[in-house]
């Protein structure tokens, strides 16, 4: 299948909510596509396709639904980002800017070896800020982030300009 049917596929099954989830914000839904068989096949293919890392990591809670299979579909482990205070043994841990305030993600201290080679997946790229702490936490940790790969990109929100330095990769962009 070729990039334009992937994003035609993909586009056909993302829905758009207008004021969700407050006035003037237009939520892009994927509860449709990872309803399809079919659509979330390819996604996951997609995300998958060319890569040899030892582990994908899902931030939570969207990106966990797209990096576990694409974790198994790489032959690699999978490992979980997560909102504070979530994850039980020692953490490092990673603030970023929300609209109002700042939030913080963590993930284990000992989730990678030395010089693992990572991928990290999530559904949305939008400010780029939950994807930016998410790659210092994983170099922080002492391992390589290969690349970030979303489903869909939301251009206008720039987060792109913010992973200069990262092979940032999104199926779709808006
Ligand atoms: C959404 C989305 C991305 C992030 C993108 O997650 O799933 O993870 O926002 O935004 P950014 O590029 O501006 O950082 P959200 O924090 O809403 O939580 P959820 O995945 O738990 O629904
Ligand atoms: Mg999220």
């Amino acid at each position: 299948m070729g990039a334009t049917d992937v994003s035609a596929l993909i586009l056909s099954r993302i829905r758009d909510v207008p004021d969700y989830p407050k006035p003037g914000v237009l939520f892009k839904d994927i509860t449709p596509l990872l309803a399809d068989h079919d659509a979330f096949s390819v996604v996951v293919d997609e995300l998958a396709a060319g890569l040899e890392v030892d582990k994908v990591v899902g931030i939570e809670a969207r990106g966990f639904i797209l990096a576990a299979p694409v974790a198994y579909r790489c032959g690699a482990g999978f490992v979980p980002v997560r909102k504070k205070g979530k994850l039980p043994a020692e953490t490092l841990s990673a603030s970023y800017d929300l609209e109002y305030g700042s939030a913080v993600i963590e993930v284990h201290r000992d989730a990678f070896g030395p010089g693992d080679r990572v991928l990290i997946v999530d559904d949305v790229l939008a400010t780029g800020g939950t994807a930016l702490a998410a790659v210092e936490l994983i170099r922080g940790a002492g391992a390589e982030v290969v690349g970030v790969s979303v489903l869909l990109e939301l251009a206008f929100l720039k987060g792109r300009s913010r992973l200069s330095d990262v092979d940032l990769r999104s199926l779709v962009v808006v």
